[in-house]
């Protein structure tokens, strides 16, 4: 089989810019991309898109309407449909069993329900959604009991938001997890053909669908796991004088540590690196494994910590309280070049000062609309604006929260004129050159680097 049309369901942060890439590079496939989300739908078909991501836009516009369609699906589609990606969202369970660390397969469910109704025997479903080890078995299951078969694909996806449309058109690699049948491993190929499109061979790596799912847990682990680890040494060094920045350059240039993911931070967010971590903690408590389970637990509890931490310095710096007082929150995705929020350190931060009756003013160049539903409820006291200058009006503290080139190109002579004096810099992303800071009159506070206090 050729595959000449392709179905995703879940047009969100995977599923949008995947299928993009997917129509780019295969001019002769026609891929729709579904969603239930009929506003969502709509956004994808207008100028503007529902997900920031650099890149996107351009080939959305190049694609959409040829062989790139945004569409709420039908029977129809399912139908005719030669492959079948399932993007839905598996957020981490609110209730029941596994409350709170197990992932909530609802959305996957019904998806395959639907495959099941319409699609044609033999369509290859691939998995792309973050799922637990062996969902691919249940979904066959689900699939397969009225004894149509459905071979099922594991394809996790490695894109990094803000990078996505980089790491599509050049991944590191390709995993394709498959059943170890005939019919899974001719669908294997039927796959792997796709991706032979842009990608070389040596890049596409085939494994069976266990490893291939716990690839995906097992890498966010260990990417999570080096942001906690360096996050727990900025504590120690804020304590002693040594420098985190310092130490993250010693030791990334050592070849077996590398560079990369050695940035201390407020903590890490967005929608994978808590949600996997929980997710492969409670597997292996399931299995019978409890120290595996604590082990990586903890990587969740440091940042935590970490965010926690960092909002109790905020406190005791501006004297035990910030009631009725003005602060800039710099940043509120929980990374550049992306409007996602989810998980962002910025929700806990604001709410936390919230509590504690701080007024606040948020400024984000994309992901204003999502913070205000993030705060919604709880947003009184905030004002939420694109202009950092108005912001600083008056203010009393800085906060950095997310390291937007934008935020390094700031005027902060300017901004410190404006404010409240002792003015106060909290810098989450150590974005800013300290000693510059607090030349200008900043008391400043890095993370991972002593205080350069004025008092
Ligand atoms: C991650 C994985 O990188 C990607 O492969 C997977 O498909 C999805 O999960 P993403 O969450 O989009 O991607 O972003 P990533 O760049 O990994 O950053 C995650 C969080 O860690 C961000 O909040 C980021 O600011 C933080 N981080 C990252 C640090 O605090 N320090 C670092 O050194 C690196
Ligand atoms: P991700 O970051 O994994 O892409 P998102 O939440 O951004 O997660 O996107 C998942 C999308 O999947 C949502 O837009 C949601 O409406 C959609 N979705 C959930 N269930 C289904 C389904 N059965 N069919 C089609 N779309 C679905």
């Amino acid at each position: 089989m050729i595959t000449k049309t392709i179905l995703s369901l879940g047009a969100g942060y995977v599923g949008g810019p995947t299928m993009a890439k997917i129509a780019e590079k295969c001019k002769d496939v026609t891929v729709y991309v579904g969603d239930l989300n009929q506003g969502r739908i709509n956004a994808w078909n207008s100028d503007q898109l529902p997900v920031f991501e650099p890149g996107l836009d351009e080939i959305v516009k190049k694609c959409r309407g040829k062989n790139l369609h945004f569409i709420v699906p039908t029977e129809e589609h399912y139908k005719k449909a030669d492959m079948i990606f399932v993007s839905v969202n598996t957020p981490t369970k609110s209730y029941g069993e596994g409350a709170g660390m197990a992932a909530d397969l609802q959305y996957w469910e019904l998806a395959a329900r639907g495959i099941g109704q319409y699609a044609r025997p033999g369509t290859i479903i691939v998995e792309k959604s973050t799922v637990p080890v062996k969902t691919a078995e249940a979904i066959s299951v689900i699939l397969n009991s009225e004894g149509v078969r459905y071979p099922v694909l594991s394809n996790p996806e490695f894109l990094a938001e803000g990078t996505a449309m980089k790491d599509l058109e050049n991944p590191d690699r390709v995993l394709i997890g498959h059943e170890e049948d005939e019919q899974g491993r001719m669908a294997a190929g039927e796959l792997k053909a796709l991706y032979a499109r842009w990608v070389p061979e040596e890049k596409i790596l085939l494994t069976n669908v266990w490893s291939s799912e716990l690839s995906k847990l097992t890498a966010n682990a260990f990417l999570a796991q080096r942001v906690s680890s360096i996050n727990s040494i900025s504590a120690l060094c804020e304590k002693t004088g040594a420098s985190v920045a310092e130490i993250s350059r010693a030791i990334g240039t050592d070849s077996r540590i590398g560079a990369k993911f050695l940035e201390a931070s407020v903590g890490f967010g967005g929608s994978c690196f808590k949600k996997d971590i929980l997710n492969l903690s409670y597997l292996s408590a399931q299995f019978g494994l409890p120290e595996v389970s604590e082990y990586w637990h903890s990587v969740v509890r440091m940042n935590d910590y970490q965010q926690e931490r960092f909002v109790k310095q905020i406190l005791s710096e501006q004297f035990n309280t910030v009631a009725g007082k003005k602060i800039v929150i710099l940043g509120f995705a929980f990374k550049p070049d992306t409007n996602d929020t989810r998980e962002s350190p910025a929700i806990y931060v604001c709410k936390r000062l919230l509590e504690e009756k701080a007024h606040l003013a948020i400024v984000d160049p994309q992901a204003l609309g999502e913070a205000k539903t993030d705060l919604k409820g709880i947003d009184e006291n905030v004002v939420y604006t694109e202009d950092a200058y108005a912001a600083a009006e008056g203010a009393h503290a800085l906060v950095i929260l997310t390291h937007w080139r934008q935020f390094g190109e700031l005027d902060y002579r300017k901004i410190y004129s404006a404010m409240k004096k002792p003015a106060f810099l909290f810098d989450g992303r150590r974005l800013l050159d300290r000693e510059k800071m607090y030349e200008i009159g900043f008391n400043v506070y890095s993370i991972g680097a002593k205080p350069l206090k004025k008092f």
